[in-house]
């Protein structure tokens, strides 16, 4: 089973984000999923005469890891707190013209699953997962606690494919009757009695249920379909759009999105084949394993 342990989020697929951002002196560059910075970094390592503008919905994270960077690269980097979905109105308070790329990698941090509440199957936290907070009411504890049978099955299902959907629902429904669910353990331990144990199963058996709840919480894949559009928007002739998806319905969005503005002449698709990383990045990194990288050029019509 894997197990989380504190360690700090490493960035995936650096060297591909800096191939297809291609940035350029006096390029403005803008990271969507700030986290802890460390692709906005390389970004601003590779051109000293770029500039970044950095954006992240998690407060945590723009205020552990924001700060630090603004003070190694002066000048050269603006934080922004805010929900990507928002982008149009987020670039317009804060005065920002068109940007020469945009990077976007979707999901949640290692910060997150480590230290936030509700992201993870080992910690008793409360079941939360919001992503902020401030800017969101319904938590994961709410979702389990109020939604009919119904919509636990098509939330299981659609964001988890979770093959004992319907056994955990039940599950669920008879326990939520006795005491409502507050905390991750009430959940992880009412999954591990109901999914029978597979041995040869490398993730926890609430991992599907877990991810599902999340996805569903925080409106993933709502904010990606609005973000894309917003993107497109955003970018100058010839700006890049890179974006990197750790799940296949995330992917399944951007990819059909390109094609779409592909096929209508708005973006030339730079990475007709997805992008995945290399065996050496997965023996460092477990969590690239399952990253997918597509990029487009916007055409400027
Ligand atoms: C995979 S991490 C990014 C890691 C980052 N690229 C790095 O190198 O450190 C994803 C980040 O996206 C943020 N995020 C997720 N959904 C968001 C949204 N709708 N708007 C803004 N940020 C979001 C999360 O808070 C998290 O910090």
């Amino acid at each position: 089973m894997e197990h989380e342990t504190f360690v700090a989020h490493k960035s995936v697929l650096v060297n591909e984000v800096l191939e297809y951002l291609d940035p350029k002196k006096g390029g403005i560059y803008l990271d969507v999923t700030f986290g802890a910075g460390g692709h906005t970094r390389e970004i601003l390592q590779a051109n000293p005469d770029c500039k970044v503008i950095a954006l992240d919905w998690d407060k945590k994270s723009i205020e552990e890891h924001g700060v630090p960077l603004q003070e190694e690269f002066p000048g050269r980097l603006t934080i922004l707190w805010g929900n990507f979905s928002n982008l149009y109105r987020i670039l317009k308070k804060a005065k920002i013209k068109k940007l020469d790329g945009i990077l976007a990698d979707f999901g949640t941090s290692q910060m997150q699953i480590t230290e936030g509440p509700g992201f993870s199957v080992h910690r008793d936290t409360s079941l939360d997962m919001r992503m902020s907070p401030s800017h969101q009411k319904v938590t994961a504890a709410q979702i389990l606690n109020e939604a009919s049978r119904e919509e636990l099955r098509e939330i299981f299902w659609k964001y988890g494919q979770e093959k004992f959907t319907k056994q955990i629902v039940d599950g669920i429904i008879l326990e939520r009757k006795k005491k409502k669910f507050k905390t991750t353990m009430q959940l992880t331990r009412l999954i591990e009695r109901i999914v029978p144990r597979n041995k040869k199963q490398k993730i926890h058996p609430a991992t599907r249920v877990f991810q599902a709840l999340r996805i569903c919480v925080n409106k993933e894949l709502e904010n990606i379909v609005s973000f894309l559009s917003a993107a497109m928007n955003a970018l100058k002739k010839d700006g890049r759009l890179v974006c990197i998806s750790f799940h296949s319905l995330e992917d399944r969005l951007v990819k059909q999105f390109f094609v779409d503005k592909s096929l209508a002449g708005i973006v030339e698709i730079l990475t007709p084949k997805v992008i995945v990383a290399s065996k050496e990045e997965i023996d460092r990194n477990r969590s690239s394993r399952s990253a997918k990288l597509r990029a487009v050029k916007f055409l400027g019509k």
